[in-house]
């Protein structure tokens, strides 16, 4: 498996330029299956989970290709199978996104259930309680959820008891071809469900209300292709942005969308760092001692669960004690034991953890075991004296797209080791 060693103690100079973003690209890659006509998607991040669900795909029917231009063509070709199988499944969470989908258009889908997941139980009820709303039946049957209905699923009212992101995003999937009109209560308002609404709206699809939390949908008979741009990764952007305050450097982000990123660019000023926005763009410098500020995590637009390893990477430098609260998952803090391990501070009690800078990290071989706590011991060896040995690489290879490549843009010392086991 490969490893990334990195040299700490240069602050980051420089710009880079977001990528696609990764949690916005999956959903509309599933909407493929919504029609078979061809999507043709700009700005589609080269990612491993991207490539998980391209296989999906591949094995629920369809065909895809690279074009020279960097765009990615896509189109159902047939209905080989409805199965999401085990495999990919387990490597992939978000490929539970087929469900709605599958359901929408074959009138039965079958998932395999995710299982386990590094940070928290994420079972999918609210997923199965949305498409039961539309008139599917569910079963269970020897670790695979199959969702039934007749032609056509049948607008409803889905009103989600908690917010979920994929939920809202399968329950869209769902009800744009279900018979009648869908009401879709306390749903996800994140950035990639309004994209999602807008890639399938240009499918010919009649979605109102993204952005709120309640969605308004207009069922239609059928969807036809469309060529789409996926938004900017606002998770990729916070992320280099953390990167240039937490080592005193300056930071530009090209071709973001600042709005995005409303909580963690208001955080980061509370910390004391530089923070510029642009049109598309958003630059961020040290300037002088960082100061602590509390964070809990929320929905958006409230402060990201996915930026919540990074942000408290960059606490470990605050002069002061400040405390990170997640309230999304219920298993987040991985990255906290090998933060210790590099000699930061830091107490957990339930989901608070309780940081006390600032701490000459020191650098370590750690290892965490999900895509963001990753990103967080990529920060802490930028900052840290010696070198930084960052372990199972491939959860960020799941993520960001060309993490070294942005790095060493930037004038971070950071290699990847290539390992066979
Ligand atoms: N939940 C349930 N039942 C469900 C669904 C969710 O109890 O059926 C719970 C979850 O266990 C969690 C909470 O609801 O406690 C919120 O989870 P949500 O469903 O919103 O998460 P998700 O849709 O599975 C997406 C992102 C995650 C991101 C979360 C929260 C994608 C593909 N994944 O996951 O991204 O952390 O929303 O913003 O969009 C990542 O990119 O690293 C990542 C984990």
């Amino acid at each position: 498996m490969d490893r990334l060693r990195i040299q700490g103690g240069r602050p980051l100079e420089g710009e880079v330029v977001a990528a696609g973003a990764k949690n916005a690209a999956l959903p509309i890659l599933a909407a493929a299956l919504l029609t078979d006509e061809p999507l043709v998607l700009a700005r589609v991040p080269r990612l491993k989970d991207v490539e998980t669900m391209l296989r999906l795909l591949q094995y629920l029917g369809a065909e895809h290709e690279w074009r020279p231009d960097g765009t990615l063509w896509i189109r159902m070709a047939g209905e080989e199978s409805s199965t999401a199988p085990y495999d990919l499944v387990k490597t992939m969470r978000a490929s539970v996104l087929v469900l709605g989908p599958l359901a929408a258009r074959r009138g039965v889908a079958r998932v395999s259930l995710p299982g386990g997941c590094a940070i928290g139980a994420r079972p999918v009820d609210l997923h199965l309680h949305a498409l039961e709303a539309l008139g599917a039946e569910i079963s269970l049957d020897h670790g695979y959820v199959e969702a039934r209905c007749g032609r056509r699923l049948r607008g409803g009212i889905v009103a989600f008891p908690a917010v979920t992101v994929t939920g809202t995003e399968n329950a869209l999937m769902a009800a744009v071809l279900a018979r009648g009109t869908t009401e879709i209560r306390n749903a996800a308002r994140e950035p990639e469900v309004v994209a999602l609404a807008g890639a399938l709206n240009a499918m010919g699809a009649k979605v109102e209300g993204a952005g709120t939390s309640l969605l308004r949908v207009q069922g239609v008979e059928r969807l036809h292709g469309a060529t789409l741009s996926v938004i900017p990764d606002r998770i990729e952007v916070g992320t280099y942005l953390i990167a240039g305050a937490i080592t005193g450097g300056k930071v530009t982000v090209k071709g973001c969308v600042p709005d995005h990123l409303d909580a963690l660019l208001a955080a980061l000023a509370a910390c004391g760092a530089g923070v510029e926005r642009g049109a598309d763009s958003v630059h961020v410098w040290g300037a002088g001692p960082l100061r602590p500020h509390d964070v809990a995590t929320a929905p958006y637009p409230g402060f990201p669960t996915d930026l919540q390893a990074q942000f408290l990477a960059l606490l470990t430098q605050a002069e002061g004690t400040a405390t990170v609260t997640e309230t999304i998952f219920e298993n987040r803090f991985q990255h906290v034991l090998e933060l210790q391990r590099m000699g930061a501070r830091i107490e957990i009690a339930g989901s608070v953890a309780r940081v006390h800078g600032p701490t000459r990290l020191q650098g370590a071989e750690v290892m965490s075991t999900d895509l963001r706590a990753s990103a967080c011991l990529v920060l802490a060896g930028l900052v840290a004296e010696g070198e930084t040995v960052v372990h199972r690489v491939y959860h960020l290879d799941r993520g960001y797209e060309d993490l070294e490549g942005k790095i060493r843009a930037l004038g971070g010392r950071i290699s990847r080791i290539r390992g066979t086991v």
